[in-house]
């Protein structure tokens, strides 16, 4: 087929479909001379034909006298590779799009190339705006607080900010240990989740919240999570990904927990001041009788017609007079009702005297006792025999769970950024039954023979770390053994003078 060869009815449809193109379009001989242009180049440029066609295309359109350099010419590319050769290129504010085609002779050598214009400005700067939201999509992604990421639909993760790859531990060196959303659950979850977002019942379709889940990181520890999840809808409302925001419950079940405790802390001490008001009520209202039983009773046994049944049954009268006197007087103790004889200590001094007084009693023959006494300076204001018999008491009672042998270990320690001193008394006895935790500190509380024990004892130790402003509590029990924890205020005789120095020790 030779180009004259056309008849002139193919050369006007020809040249008909040449100027009905949209782009501006010239046709470009291998000599870089210009043999033809459509109807929109003249209209779009305001040329005419005498202006470029038989010209040399470097000379009308680059004011040039001589051809460009071969390399950079992107007809002599198009002849050179016999293919299209396209690429933008941005003037003034408009953006345009350059194509260059070859057209084939009969030998399929390259004859003539087609050079269009295409003035893309409106496509680039919808493409600059989806890259400008694009780019602000990954930017709020990856400063949120929360861990987030984002799956195609068979689960594997495309998207993972910082805080996730934090969460789940696919960071710092494991990156990219967690690719599929099944790892992050327990088995099975993964299904159930994708069945939940699904199900229009549970929080719409779609959408899903669940408050608090179980998931697993990349060393296989459980972590409680808060996490909402979506389904991501292309146009045509098909499933096309799936996006998870986790937030770590770890702070908030912190915080719950800590709240528990102080709630469980109030209502003990609740407990304790109502107790102790009424211990202290009826301790007064008994006293003052129990003074005369025993005042009508001595005189009594100074009687001299007095037979001896009667004297002893006078004397039983005394001494069971004088079990409920002590009674009363540990009632006012665990009340608060007795003076208080303060100074400032040093607490293993405390420990050290209270093991003295017990040391030599036959009910410790078979007991170990250890001590770890931190060497700092730990002082306190405290009552010394109050706090002895606080200690007594606590070393009595590991005694009796030990049941006459065992090791009882007294640890003390601070903790001098919060300011407070700990004494730990340790035992390897039977333990508390999780049933009475709640109740060992209730005067008359005891689980031991009637009549040998008063269920008093911890409830005066409990009176008496209050009254020092301090707290008891029972840190651990099982069959192991038990650990009571007192935890007292630290003294720091220097806190508002100057600071030479610190008896209370370095931080
Ligand atoms: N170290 C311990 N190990 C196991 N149980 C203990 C321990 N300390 C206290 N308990 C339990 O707490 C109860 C109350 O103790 P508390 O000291 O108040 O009274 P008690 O020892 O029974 O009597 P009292 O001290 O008046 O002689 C005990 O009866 C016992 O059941
Ligand atoms: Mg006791």
């Amino acid at each position: 087929m030779k180009y004259d060869s056309f008849t002139p009815d193919e050369m006007f449809w020809r040249v008909r479909i040449f100027d009905a193109l949209s782009y501006p379009s010239v046709i470009v001989t291998p000599d870089k001379t210009v043999v033809g242009a459509n109807k929109k180049f003249y209209d779009v440029y305001g040329l005419s034909p005498e202006d470029i066609l038989g010209k040399k295309c470097f000379h009308s359109f680059l004011y040039r006298d001589t051809p460009c350099n071969s390399d950079d010419c992107p007809i002599s590319r198009v002849i050179k590779n016999r293919a299209a050769h396209n690429y933008t290129l941005k003037r003034q504010y408009k953006w345009e799009e350059r194509v260059f085609s070859p057209i084939f002779d009969d030998n399929q050598e390259v004859a003539f190339v087609l050079s269009s214009i295409r003035d893309i400005t409106r496509t680039k700067s919808l493409e600059n705006q989806l890259i400008g939201v694009k780019e602000f999509i990954t930017r709020v992604i990856y400063a949120s607080a929360s861990a987030i990421i984002a799956a195609d639909r068979s689960g594997k993760i495309e998207l993972m900010n910082s805080v996730a790859k934090e969460l789940f531990g696919a960071y710092n060196g494991a990156e990219g240990t967690i690719t599929h959303t099944e790892q992050l659950y327990p088995p099975g979850r993964a299904k159930e989740i994708m069945k939940m977002l699904r199900d229009e019942k549970i929080g719409g379709r779609g959408k899903l919240i669940i408050p608090r889940t179980t998931i697993v990181n990349a060393k296989g520890e459980k972590i409680q999570v808060e996490m909402s999840a979506a389904i991501i809808y292309d146009e045509h409302g098909n499933e096309s990904a799936t996006m998870a925001i986790y937030n770590d419950l770890k702070d908030k079940i912190k915080v719950e927990k800590q709240l528990k405790l102080t709630q469980k802390q109030l209502a003990q001490s609740e407990k304790m001041a109502s107790l102790g008001q009424l211990a202290a009520g009826v301790a007064h209202e008994i006293n003052n009788p129990l003074t005369g039983i025993l005042f009508y009773a001595s005189l009594l046994l100074e009687r001299l017609d007095l037979d001896e049944d009667a004297k002893q049954d006078l004397n039983y009268i005394v001494e069971d007079a004088n079990r409920c006197k002590n009674i009363v007087k540990s009632l006012l103790v665990y009340s608060r009702s007795t003076d208080s004889n303060k100074r400032i200590v040093q607490i293993n001094e405390i420990v050290e005297q209270s093991l003295k007084l017990i040391r030599d009693q036959k009910k410790f023959r078979n007991i170990q006792i250890r001590r770890y006494l931190s060497e700092e300076m730990m002082l306190i204001n405290a009552d010394t025999s109050k706090l002895n018999q606080v200690v007594i008491n606590l070393i009595m009672n590991a005694a009796d769970a030990m049941k006459g042998s065992g090791r009882i270990t007294l640890h003390t320690y601070k903790d001098r950024p919060h300011k407070k001193v700990f004494l730990e008394v340790k035992d390897t006895g039977e333990g508390i039954a999780r049933e009475n935790l709640s109740k060992i500190f209730d005067p008359f509380f005891t689980t031991k023979e009637v009549g040998k024990s008063t269920g008093l004892g911890l409830s005066i130790v409990y009176g008496i770390i209050e009254e020092h402003g301090g707290r008891i509590s029972v840190k651990e029990t099982g069959v192991k053994g038990t650990t009571f924890i007192i935890e007292f205020p630290l003294h720091l005789p220097m806190e508002n003078g100057p600071h030479f120095c610190d008896p209370s020790g370095p931080e």
